[in-house]
């Protein structure tokens, strides 16, 4: 039998950005992927409302979706209004986004998000201090809704307390499959709790989960194992951003940290693995991101910086099998119609990127109209 993580050409389809390709147990309609992106608007309750729905439907276009970071728990929240998916309102609520893209044929994953120490006691249960690996603060200050706070220093989760976390994403990943979401993608990017467990520099723990690069990498390997006992393998991906300094991250030997994360993953043949390829500012030693991407043995999902040429070339070379855009998708629910139509871009409005309303949402023009009209009257459909 021919393994899913050893496809050959003929499985993968052609080599082209806008061709159909398989992606664990789906066929997507393309190679273009919509990257999580934070945007600040979730309703009551911290739950997706209608324009949520509409604005994901109007990008259903995409290969596939994976939708802002969505807390697991109470815990996990580090910003004001990002949507949970801890809530039977939250499963709800996400069931009416979930619905509206797949009437449009479109493929959606929930992002599975825990912030850990980039957080806040005004946005915390009980105003008590954020959870971290370690009791070490990032720098700088959070918006906790109405000023800029200085972070403060976390509380180190007790070694009693780690399988709680666990049973956090795990719980958000039944609800994810109670709301309809294609997949899970588990955030272990930018500086939130696993990243803050795999690398040293947020980790100083003396216990199973911290110190080695072994232990180090185990929350994320427990949680990927809990996830897919409810979704499986083939639907469930993880970012990481080996190269990125964003939240005060750092490690010491980076290559081998996430050069071993990556190899752990291996045995469990992921649907994918998601890498932030750049961002700013960039974290200390040098980092090889071909030897990384040669050390996983799935689909790789490259983000970060990508335009239309960048993205075809390194479809055809074969660096990436999948490219996720994120400002792009901002400003362009159509973006799969405009890279097939050689059409010029929107810009993006970063002053509407966090918080507000529909402005900067989803007002953004499509080309063919008809496009628009026909998503947002899916998304009011129940
Ligand atoms: C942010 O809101 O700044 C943010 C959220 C999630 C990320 C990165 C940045 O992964």
């Amino acid at each position: 039998m021919n393994e899913p993580h050893h496809a050959c050409a003929a499985d993968q389809g052609i080599y082209d950005l806008l061709a159909p390709a398989a992606l664990g147990r789906y066929r997507l309609r393309n190679r273009i992927v919509m990257a999580p992106m934070t945007r600040n608007r979730a309703g009551p309750g911290n739950a997706a409302t209608a324009g949520t729905a509409l604005y994901y439907a109007q990008r259903a276009s995409a290969g596939f979706i994976v939708t802002e970071g969505t807390q697991v728990s109470p815990r996990g929240l580090g910003y004001p209004n990002t949507p949970g998916i801890h809530s039977q309102t939250q499963v709800n609520a996400w069931r009416r986004t979930v619905d509206a893209v797949h009437a449009l044929g479109g493929r959606i994953f929930l992002q599975l998000w825990h912030v850990g120490r980039i957080s806040h006691p005004a946005l915390q249960p009980g105003g008590e201090l954020p959870v971290a690996p370690s009791a070490l603060p990032a720098h700088g200050k959070i918006c906790t809704g109405r000023e800029l706070q200085p972070m403060l220093t976390p509380r180190a989760l007790g070694s009693d307390e780690i399988a709680d976390v666990v049973a956090e994403f795990r719980a958000g990943a039944n609800n994810a499959l109670a709301a309809g979401f294609d997949g899970v993608e588990i955030h272990a990017a930018n500086g939130y709790l696993i990243d803050q467990f795999l690398r040293d520099g947020s980790n100083r723990r003396t216990d199973a989960y911290g110190g080695t690069v072994e232990n180090r990498a185990r929350l994320l390997l427990e949680v990927t194992e809990s996830v897919i006992q409810i979704y499986g393998a083939d639907r469930v991906g993880v970012r990481l951003s080996p190269l990125s300094a964003y939240n005060s991250m750092a490690d010491s030997a980076p290559q081998a940290t996430f050069g071993h994360a990556v190899e752990a993953l291996n045995r469990y043949r992921l649907a994918y693995l998601h890498v932030v390829e750049v961002t700013e500012p960039q974290a200390g030693p040098a980092f090889d991101l071909a030897i990384l991407r040669q050390r996983f043995r799935g689909s790789y999902i490259a983000n970060g910086g990508y335009d239309y040429a960048r993205a075809q070339s390194a479809i055809v070379s074969g660096t990436a099998d999948f490219v996720a855009f994120g400002r792009y998708y901002i400003a362009n629910p159509d973006l799969a119609e405009r890279f097939a139509a050689g059409a010029a871009l929107n810009t993006a409005a970063p002053s509407r990127f966090h918080g507000g309303d529909a402005c900067g949402y989803t007002d953004y023009p499509f080309l063919d109209p008809r496009q628009g009209e026909q998503a947002a009257r899916l998304a009011v459909a129940d």
